[in-house]
């Protein structure tokens, strides 16, 4: 049977408010430190290691036991089942097991009867520690040169020539110009406003619940039913919100779940785990910085003959998620263009430093702003226009549209969205007159780039694009959703919920989420990938079609007409001829006459395959794309600089909440300028002590960052596949929208030198950085 269409319905598609708009402007949104403690909670801090490398020799339990407030010490030995917490690898002790990895990391665990006693006593670490220091690499390049690496290399290379690698060199050496190159890319805090923090609580029959902020609750009960050795049904995690996410939950909540769930169940009290700022900063890993050697051959027009790039991501000391961060930097290296003959080299080397993780777009970022950079370096070689040097590149529509690692490009719109972003914003006019500003002004200078997205959607592991949801219509007609996301911020509850009421023919005041919960939905993803409301949805849209189409078969009787022909809107079933019957009813009716008013759902992404060997195959159900041009002042004698005005292009397909959609393009967009710009992570270089621990040393963009003239559209499109109401996931591509103000401020350090002068920026592009590049392109050391 056809499914009866839902029709008149306008809450799919709608800019309606983020489900706990309220709560979170009046500060009533719960998250989990808000929760009511239980009676007898007791308090956790972890006691850090104070080097980045050695062999732990003892532990001086008995004088922290003997600080006041507390009850117990817990180490390494305490736990029962598995020493680890890693994601992939497995190679993420819990607690600090013999050596000691990084300065930062999780040795012991003081338990008190309150906060300040649990955290005083763990400041206690360097007293009660007995090392032997070890040598510590800690650059990137240190360890590339000893090959040591957290996963073996990846490479990836096409050539037309069919010779793989050598072809490609060949490709670079035959080409009418030549230019190689370094860049340098720095790591980026997720800075959550919302730390991590996990509270469990012991249950009578000898399991556990716990309370996390994280984005991957069904990994979490893995992770700790391994450490604890209970299994998987003894273990229920819950979270109903995160105070933002941004990839830091991914897979490092699971350190503190794991900790508050062996201090709980050793203890049998509950047990809450909230390390403060500083010590988020210094135990958890973050966006990977990058180190990049490129070389590449193009023509006059800028065209790319051949590239060859070699990319190092600063794993840390273990692998958590760089394996496959390294493999979406790789799968973006492309961006937006067709290279005819690419070889791409990925390495992953270890240091003793926080393990790097996932970070909105997930390595994705890293991997197309280099290539953007060398574009910008192409043009000024060359004397050209950056944007005609990157319409040179587009991939094409028909041909040209392989990409390295040959998933064909079949839904490309780079070029009008480019073209209609250009003229909307003026790019050429402003162009000349930013000239003609800089002719004239010696200390300020303007800067301008327009810089393409496009991002791939789907997680390169094939078994994570599934999900599954539960839905249940209660017999007053009201509906309860749990699905397998999580809530972070980005309005994930709020578009399942519409596409819930949009199926059922209902307003969304009829439709509440639930807190993620590992006992309603088994084994989910982690939300993450942007594909939260690809896959929940479905999988939710799943689950209320089957009881629609119940509730259409029963009210095919009452209403005399066929089931297909029904529709279900304005919180009624509306027949072809006008007759009507109110969902309420109909659901009591259904009752009554013992018909099943819940559902489960589930979806799982069709058409994907990929090969982790051979770096190829189809690893994404389709791209989003998105374009943005900024401009930039920057003071020639200080640094100092402002994003003048950015406009923003952005296609989201048929967007679920248009609302929702510009606020994750705004927000990632400005998330991404603080990551090129203002976010500067140091190490100190003898100590490997990270320095920039809290905001006072580490700046992230603020409200007063936004530009004034600061313009975010959405590209009228749909998905060219079946995705949730032809929409597509929005999250993290519009970071990379950000590329425009680095290149902008690019730009404006050019117009210091000579024409075609390279100025020798890195990111973070700091002013620090920038007047460096100027004094250097003007010839000044
Ligand atoms: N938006 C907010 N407000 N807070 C967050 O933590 N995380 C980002 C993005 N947008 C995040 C956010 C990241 S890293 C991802 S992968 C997606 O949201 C995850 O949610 P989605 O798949 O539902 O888009
Ligand atoms: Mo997002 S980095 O995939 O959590």
């Amino acid at each position: 049977m056809t499914p009866p269409r839902s029709a008149g319905a306008p809450v799919v598609g709608s800019a309606l408010p983020h489900e706990s708009a309220t709560l979170h402007v009046t500060g009533r949104a719960a998250y989990v430190d808000d929760l009511p403690e239980l009676a007898g909670t007791l308090h956790c801090a972890l006691g850090l290691s104070p080097v980045a490398h050695g062999r732990l020799l003892t532990i001086d339990v008995d004088a922290l036991r003997r600080e006041p407030g507390v009850v117990a010490v817990l180490s390494a030995a305490d736990i029962p089942g598995r020493n680890d917490c890693g994601p992939i690898e497995h190679d993420d002790p819990i607690l600090a097991d013999g050596v000691l990895r990084y300065l930062g990391q999780p040795v012991f665990a003081v338990i008190a009867h309150d906060r300040e006693a649990a955290r005083r006593a763990a400041a206690k670490a360097k007293q009660v520690l007995r090392i032997e220091p070890l040598p510590a690499v800690l650059t990137v390049r240190e360890a590339h040169a000893k090959q040591d690496y957290v996963v073996p290399p990846m490479h990836l290379a096409r050539s037309q020539s069919g010779d793989g690698e050598a072809g490609v060199r060949r490709a670079i050496a035959a080409a009418p110009h030549r230019l190689a190159g370094q860049f340098s890319l720095g790591g980026q805090e997720q800075f959550y406003l919302e730390g991590q923090i996990a509270y469990a609580l012991p249950q009578d029959d000898g399991g556990l619940k716990v309370h996390c902020s994280t984005q991957h609750p069904s990994e979490m009960q893995a992770v700790v039913a391994h450490a604890l050795g209970l299994s998987a049904n003894q273990v229920l995690v819950e979270c109903r919100r995160m105070g933002g996410g941004f990839g830091g939950k991914e897979s490092q909540s699971a350190l503190f779940a794991c900790v508050a769930a062996l201090a709980a169940k050793t203890l049998n009290r509950p047990v809450k785990l909230r390390p403060d700022r500083d010590d988020d900063f210094m135990v958890t890993g973050r966006r990977h910085g990058f180190e990049f050697d490129w070389e590449v051959g193009f023509d006059n027009e800028g065209r790319v003959l051949g590239y060859e790039l070699t990319l190092l991501g600063h794993a840390g000391h273990s692998a958590d998620l760089s394996p496959p961060v390294m493999t979406r930097a790789i799968c973006h290296v492309d961006n937006a263009y067709w290279l005819p003959e690419v070889a791409i080299h990925g390495y992953l080397p270890r240091t003793n430093t926080q393990s790097n993780t996932a970070f909105r777009g997930f390595g994705g970022p890293q991997g197309a702003l280099v290539t953007e950079v060398v574009l910008d370096t192409i043009a000024r070689h060359l004397g050209r226009d950056a944007l005609d040097v990157r319409r040179a590149n587009w991939y094409g529509v028909d041909e040209r549209n392989a990409t390295p690692y040959r998933q064909t490009v079949t839904d490309n719109i780079m070029a009008p969205l480019v073209d209609e972003l250009a003229t909307s914003a003026d790019h050429a006019a402003r162009r000349e007159a930013i000239a003609r500003f800089n002719a004239a002004s010696p200390v300020l200078k303007k800067g301008l780039a327009l810089t393409p997205v496009k991002f791939g959607i789907s997680f390169n592991v094939n078994h994570f694009n599934q999900a599954g949801a539960l839905v249940h219509v209660y017999t007053d007609g009201s509906v309860l959703v749990n699905h397998g996301g999580t809530e972070m911020g980005q309005g994930l509850n709020t578009k399942v919920a519409q596409v819930v009421a949009h199926e059922l023919g209902l307003p969304l005041t009829r439709v509440r989420c639930t807190a993620a919960d590992t006992s309603k939905v088994a084994n989910t993803s982690a939300t993450a990938a942007s594909t939260g409301s690809d896959l929940n949805g479905k999988a939710a849209q799943d689950a209320a079609r089957k009881i629609r189409d119940r509730l259409a078969a029963l009210a095919a009787d009452t209403l005399g007409a066929p089931a297909d022909q029904l529709h279900f809107a304005n919180a009624q079933v509306i027949a072809p001829g006008g007759a009507t019957i109110p969902f309420d009813t109909l659901v009591q009716k259904a009752y009554q006459a013992r018909v099943q008013l819940w559902s489960d759902g589930f979806y799982a992404t069709p058409g994907l395959h990929w090969d982790r060997v051979t770096l190829t195959g189809r690893p994404f159900y389709y791209f989003a794309y998105g374009a943005a041009l900024s401009e930039v002042l920057l003071d020639t004698l200080t640094g100092e600089w402002k994003l003048t005005r950015a406009d923003l292009l952005h296609d989201v397909g048929a967007s679920l909440n248009p609302a929702i959609d510009i606020g994750q393009i705004e927000g990632a967009f400005v998330q991404g300028m603080g990551w090129l710009t203002t976010e500067e992570l140091v190490w100190h270089p003898q100590t490997g002590a990270l320095l920039t621990h809290a905001p006072s040393t580490y700046k992230i963009p603020t409200a007063n960052d936004v530009p004034d003239a600061f313009t975010t559209r959405l590209y009228a499109n749909r998905n060219a596949e079946d995705s949730i109401h032809r929409s597509k996931a929005v999250g993290e591509p519009p970071l990379l929208l950000a590329f425009s103000v680095f290149l902008a401020l690019r730009d404006a350090v050019a117009a210091c030198g000579a024409p075609r002068c390279q100025p020798p920026l890195s990111a973070p592009a700091t002013p620090e950085a920038l007047l460096r590049a100027v004094n250097a392109v003007r010839g000044k050391v």
